[in-house]
């Protein structure tokens, strides 16, 4: 049988991902419950981080304990892979050792590589191009407190960065409409949106982008290998902050998400991320419910 990976969005199916947010919801009530569940005994996941991270390394790590299994960190300061070992050599001697794989790292081309030498599931944890996991939390999220986001309107307000490039493959998988807000030169890649069709549209402004919408997202200006762009971009990007103007525009009741970490008074006001609207903690927590339902898919 074929190994599976979860690279992206697109490689699971639409009923795939519906039946995932399910098993999510009830993990997160075993847990709330107390009750213990433990089907990855003796199982290992393995965790390279080759960019910082504190919710993805604490929910999986923790969720991988809480189903029984153990899961160990790696990072390229203290392995081979930092010191030049290659991705292909380090796919087949990690996954010989270990049932599951996760991976953070720049470009995307890489975990793909990684993920065709390695002979056990591959997750992507984050790359330059998509963040799928922290799709699945958002879309938990938006479920837990609105019901189905089929059909619904979200915005996305700011950078066409990975977070970006996953909520239009999400706006396809979980068929919703997504209004794109962002400055010239920091549009989504062209080929991830044209993929998407009528689901995802580039709108003029950030208050046009939230007209109406259920839910309205946003992101750092600057990701992680940016950092030197940070005066650039904050320039750009003036016109694209989250704001109680910009959640005026949207419906009554929309959610506000954001992956965290924050920056507040620059994609997002403190009034907004921190107001009544505001799901980001609900967002942060459902990583680990998600993830545990991912873990459980991958895994069988
Ligand atoms: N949202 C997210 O992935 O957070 P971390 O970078 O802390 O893992
Ligand atoms: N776009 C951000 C997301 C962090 C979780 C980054 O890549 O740094």
């Amino acid at each position: 049988m074929q190994t599976r990976h979860f690279l992206t969005l697109l490689d699971l199916s639409p009923a795939e991902l519906k039946a995932l947010i399910e098993r999510a919801i009830e993990l997160k009530a075993l847990n709330k419950a107390g009750t213990i569940y433990e089907p990855f005994r003796y199982r290992v996941l393995a965790m390279v981080f080759e960019k910082s991270s504190t919710r993805t390394r604490m929910s999986f790590e923790v969720g991988m304990a809480q189903l029984g299994g153990h899961a160990v960190f790696l990072s390229p300061r203290d392995t081979q892979l930092g010191r030049g070992e290659t991705i292909e050599d380090s796919a087949r001697v990690l996954s010989r050792m270990s049932d599951i794989i996760m991976i953070r790292t720049f470009e995307h081309e890489k975990i793909e590589r990684f993920a065709e030498y390695s002979n056990v599931p591959v997750i992507n944890a984050l790359t330059d191009l998509y963040h799928p996991c922290q799709l699945l939390a958002d879309m938990q999220t938006y479920y837990e407190h609105r019901g189905s986001i089929q059909g619904r309107t979200v915005t996305w307000i700011g950078d066409g960065n990975n977070m970006c490039h996953s909520y239009i493959n999400a706006a396809r998988q979980y068929d919703f409409r997504l209004n794109i807000a962002c400055p010239d030169g920091y549009l989504p890649d062209a080929a991830i949106l044209q993929a998407a069709g009528d689901h995802a549209v580039l709108t003029d402004s950030a208050m046009a982008a939230a007209e109406g919408a259920d839910l309205v997202v946003t992101d750092v200006w600057a990701s992680m290998g940016q950092e030197q762009e940070q005066a650039r971009r904050e320039q750009a990007f003036a016109d694209y902050q989250v704001n109680a103007s910009v959640m005026q525009a949207a419906a009554d009741d929309a959610l506000f998400m954001h992956c965290l970490p924050a920056h507040r008074g620059e994609e997002v006001t403190a009034e907004v991320i921190d107001g009544a609207q505001s799901v980001v903690w609900d967002e942060a927590e459902n990583r680990l419910h998600a993830q545990k339902a991912l873990l459980e898919l991958l895994l069988g």
